[in-house]
């Protein structure tokens, strides 16, 4: 079983966004998957709900303890709150292979992670390599200066930045529907998902080489 974390202390930064989508990714290509949603408000839950049942299955968990179904799964991606820090932190990133961290480009954004990256390069999962972190650019319009100011910025983070997602209605409207952009038409998202195509692939060529 692979786990994968979103997260980031900053609201609205992209995590069930990012989680929902990845959990549909890996229910679309037939894998196990179970969503676990630590926050109280449920965003990736109520997601779930809305799910009709044609589309790929994808198993609910709602973050505090085991699920029957987390040990049998290939997948667990795990949406955390925003705000998530100390302990609560710390116990989620050991359980954790992998930390993905969306950060949009503007300066509140990037004020706000920097402490959170700082955190997470201090926990000791992470200085021992069992989990590994990676940054995503979140609702990034290319053609902008910030974007350019949030690239130089995840460049020096020293974590590898595994994509760049644009801003895009279909990530809104897919979600409505309780489906990712994988469960969409594809001709609806063929640029979305040639910018999701590094992220996937990290994951998965990681999975083959894991431990
Ligand atoms: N790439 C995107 N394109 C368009 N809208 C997006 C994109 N990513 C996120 N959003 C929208 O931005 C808002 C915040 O995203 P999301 O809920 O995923 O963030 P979050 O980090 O989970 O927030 P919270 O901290 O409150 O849990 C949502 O309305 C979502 O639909
Ligand atoms: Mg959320």
């Amino acid at each position: 079983m692979r786990t994968v974390l979103i997260a980031n202390p900053k609201g609205g930064s992209g995590k069930t966004t990012l989680a929902t989508n990845l959990a549909g990714y890996f229910a679309k290509r037939g894998r196990h998957v179970v969503l676990s949603d630590m926050d109280r408000q449920r965003s990736a839950t109520a997601w779930l709900e809305r799910r009709p049942d044609a589309l790929p299955l994808i198993h609910a968990q709602d973050g505090r303890g085991k699920h029957p179904d987390s040990l049998s799964a290939d997948w667990t991606i795990i949406d955390s709150p925003a705000g998530l820090h100390g302990e609560k932190l710390s116990d989620v990133v050991k359980r954790a292979d992998w930390v993905i961290v969306p950060i949009q480009p503007s300066a509140f954004d990037i004020g706000a992670t920097e402490v959170f990256l700082e955190i997470l390069r201090e926990e000791k999962a992470v200085r021992k390599e069992r989990t590994f972190v990676a940054t995503i650019g979140m609702r990034v319009d290319t053609r902008t200066r910030s974007a350019a100011t949030l690239a130089a910025y995840l460049e020096q983070t020293g974590f590898p930045v595994q994509a760049n997602l644009r801003g895009a209605q279909i990530y809104v409207q897919s979600a409505e529907q309780g489906a990712s952009l994988f469960d969409m038409r594809p001709s609806l998202v063929a640029r979305d998902l040639q910018e999701w195509a590094p992220l996937l692939h990290w994951l998965t060529n990681a999975d083959r080489n894991a431990k």
